[in-house]
C-alpha cells in the first residue's frame, strides 16, 4: 500500500470534519497504555475505520480509535491503540497516522510502548525515556522512509544524532524526580515481532548496548523527525527478558498487559506533568 498526499489530505479532512480543537501535541499510548486518553477533556473520539486509509488495530490491548482534546489544557490528538509490522501492515500503513497528525498541525510528538527489560537493573512496572534506539527492523528492510521522497514532508537524509529531544527529556527527568517515579533513560531496540526473543536473541541484544526491546515506536519515530517533529518517547517496562534457556517462566501477552496497569499512573504523572511544563 503506497500512500499519495492526497490520501493523508483525505484522513485530515475527515479528522478536521469532527473536532473543536486543533492539537498540537500526538500522543501514541502503547500496548495497555490507552488509558491515559480516557483522562482527555473536551473529547472527541474518532474510531479508526472512519478514518480512509487509517490501519486498525488487531491487538488485544489495543482500542483502535484517536481522541482529540485536551490535557493538562493543551490541544492534544492520542492514538489509542497503533499498527504494527507484525500485523501484516506495511511500513506505509504503521506510519500513516503519523503523518497525518504532521498534517493536522502537530509539533511535538510523544510515544509510548511496552517492552521487554534487557538491562538487569530493570525491573516489571518501570519506565524508561529513550535518549537513543537501534532499528534493526530498519536494518533488515523494514524502514518507511525507503521508497520515493516526497519533499512535502521532509529530506531524503534525515540524521539522527538529536532524535529524542533533550528539552523535553530533561522536562521528564525534572517531573519524574518531582513525583518520586524512577525514569530510567536508555536504548530501545526495535525488531519485527511477533514473537518474543529467544535466549540467544536476548544476549545478543544486550551486549549490543540496547536496554529495553519491543515491536513498535521507531518506525514512527523515523516518520515524525523526517517531518521535523519533536519527539519523545517512553517504554514502559513490563517484562524482564528472559537470557537462559528452558527457564521456568515465559514471556506472554497478558503479562505484557498486567503490568500495563502498574504503569499507566506512573505514566500519566510523568506525561501530565510534561504537558504542564509545556504551557
Ligand atoms: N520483547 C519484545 N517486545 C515486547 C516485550 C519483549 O520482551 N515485552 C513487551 N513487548
Amino acid at each position: 500500500m503506497i500512500y499519495t498526499y492526497a490520501d493523508y489530505q483525505q484522513a485530515v479532512a475527515v479528522i478536521q470534519s469532527k473536532i473543536t480543537v486543533q492539537p498540537e501535541i500526538g500522543l501514541v499510548l502503547g500496548s495497555g497504555l490507552g488509558a491515559l486518553a480516557d483522562t482527555i477533556t473536551e473529547r472527541v473520539v474518532i474510531p479508526y475505520d472512519t478514518i480512509s486509509g487509517w490501519p486498525q488495530s488487531t491487538v488485544p490491548g489495543h482500542h483502535g480509535q484517536l481522541v482529540v482534546g485536551r490535557l493538562e489544557g493543551q490541544p492534544v490528538v492520542a492514538q489509542q491503540g497503533r499498527a504494527h509490522f507484525y500485523e501484516g501492515y506495511t511500513m506505509q500503513q504503521v506510519t500513516f497516522p503519523i503523518r497525518v497528525m504532521h498534517l493536522l498541525g502537530v509539533k511535538t510528538l510523544i510515544l509510548t510502548n511496552a517492552a521487554g527489560g534487557l538491562n538487569r537493573a530493570y525491573r516489571v512496572g518501570d519506565l524508561m525515556l529513550l535518549n537513543d534506539h537501534i532499528n534493526l527492523l530498519g536494518m533488515a528492510g523494514g524502514n518507511p522512509l525507503i521508497g520515493p521522497n516526497d519533499e512535502r514532508f521532509g529530506p531524503r537524509f534525515v540524521g539522527m544524532g538529536h532524535t529524542y529531544d533533550a528539552g523535553l527529556r530533561e522536562m521528564a527527568r525534572h517531573v519524574a524526580a518531582e513525583a518520586g517515579i524512577t525514569l530510567h533513560e536508555g536504548v530501545y531496540l526495535c525488531l519485527a515481532g511477533p514473537n518474543f526473543e529467544t535466549p540467544a536473541e536476548v544476549r545478543m541484544l544486550r551486549g549490543w548496548g540496547a536496554d529495553a526491546v519491543g515491536m513498535s515506536t521507531v518506525p514512527e519515530v523515523l516518520v515524525a523527525r523526517h517531518a521535523g517533529m519533536r519527539v519523545m518517547a517512553f517504554s514502559g517496562i513490563t517484562n524482564e527478558a528472559i537470557d537462559v534457556v528452558d527457564a521456568t517462566a515465559e514471556t506472554n501477552h497478558e503479562e505484557v498487559l498486567d503490568a500495563g496497569k502498574v504503569l499507566v499512573p506512573r505514566l500519566t504523572a510523568i506525561l501530565r506533568g510534561v504537558l504542564r511544563a509545556l504551557q
